[in-house]
């Protein structure tokens, strides 16, 4: 029996969120927002919490300044239960921040990286990682630190007997260097949304996207937005609609959410299918909320609320 069900190696930041803008903001001027929010941000952590929601046990590995940003993440992460041990502090870096301007149902951001670029291969608390059963690593780009190591933390997680999942997530630099024949041979379930995979191969459609790096990648699950998700494994292909949500509050952390939903399935040995449901679902779910985190608060009954709101029932694909 191991201690944790999945690992998360990842950045941590706090989400300014700024709702109802009137307009767009301009250089010398001043504009309102009527309504704001301060809250965990950042894909891993993201995706941690609302793993850890669903009853799954999660640790942490990142690292944070030891600022006021720093506690308020490690007391956010503690009070979802997610372990925090193997998360580092360092007094001369910011702990990470973005803000975000939200307009319906995009946004614009802009991040401080701070700590979360600091983040060093040898910062990672393997012991951690060896008392799990699966890894997940996301936001590629931004963790400059480890960027050049993911190859080999995928290598050494799978040598240990781990399964894995990675989520490349967009890159602030748009340049979408990464070795794919490095990392993808190690990935069990790779988890970018159809933008990132078309950028990352450098190809125009889905579909030869996919044949790119079908011979390289184990299970590719590539999000679709508010138009669901499509699931490839070497048995075939399967789409499945999203749960639309005609009322979005906001679409942040929509990706890790349906991460979450996803791998919580996953390390419970459900088919692929199932996790792409379910995934899809809690993904759905996030953007009944404001933030990564709103629809997933203490005392909440997910399983219930996705039953009573979307129809959701554990059936179709299990
Ligand atoms: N408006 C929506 N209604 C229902 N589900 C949605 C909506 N927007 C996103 N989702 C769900 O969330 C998942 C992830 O969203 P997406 O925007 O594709 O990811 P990312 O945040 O990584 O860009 C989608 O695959 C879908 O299942
Ligand atoms: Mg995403």
């Amino acid at each position: 029996m191991k201690d944790f069900d999945v690992s998360v190696i990842g950045e941590l930041n706090i989400d300014f969120i700024l709702n109802q803008i009137d307009s767009f903001p301009e250089i010398g001027k001043e504009i309102l927002s009527r309504q704001m929010n301060v809250t965990l941000g950042s894909s891993s952590a993201i995706f941690a919490s609302n793993l850890s929601s669903l009853d799954t046990k999660v640790a942490f590995i990142g690292k944070v300044g030891q600022d006021s940003f720093g506690e308020l993440i490690l007391a956010t992460l503690k009070n979802k239960h997610v372990n925090t041990d193997a998360i580092l502090r360092r007094e001369d870096l910011k702990t990470g921040a973005t803000v975000v301007l939200n307009f319906g149902e995009d946004r614009a951001m802009i991040t401080h990286p701070g700590a979360m670029e600091d983040l060093a291969f040898t910062d990672i608390d393997w012991a951690t990682v060896g008392r799990s059963r699966h890894l997940h690593l996301s936001s590629f780009f931004i963790q400059k630190g480890i960027r050049k190591d993911v190859p080999s933390i995928f290598k050494k997680a799978k040598e240990i007997g781990l399964t894995t999942s990675f989520d490349p997530q967009w890159d602030p630099g748009e340049e979408w260097q990464m070795d794919l024949e490095g990392i993808l041979p190690y990935v069990d379930i790779f988890l970018p949304n159809k933008k990132e995979l078309l950028h990352l191969t450098g190809h125009g459609s889905l579909q030869s996207a996919v044949r790119h790096i079908k011979s390289l990648a184990n299970t590719i699950v590539v999000k679709l937005g508010n138009e669901g998700s499509a699931l490839f494994t070497p048995d075939g292909e399967v789409f499945q609609p999203a749960f639309l949500n005609t009322d979005v509050v906001d679409a942040i952390g929509a990706g890790d959410s349906f991460n979450a939903g996803f791998i919580h399935k996953f390390v419970g040995g459900h088919p692929l299918p199932a996790c792409q449901e379910f995934g899809n679902m809690i993904g759905a779910y996030s953007t009944t909320a404001s933030g990564g985190t709103g629809a997933f608060s203490a005392g909440s009954n997910i399983h219930q609320n996705v039953k009573e709101r979307f129809g959701y029932a554990e059936k179709q694909h299990d």
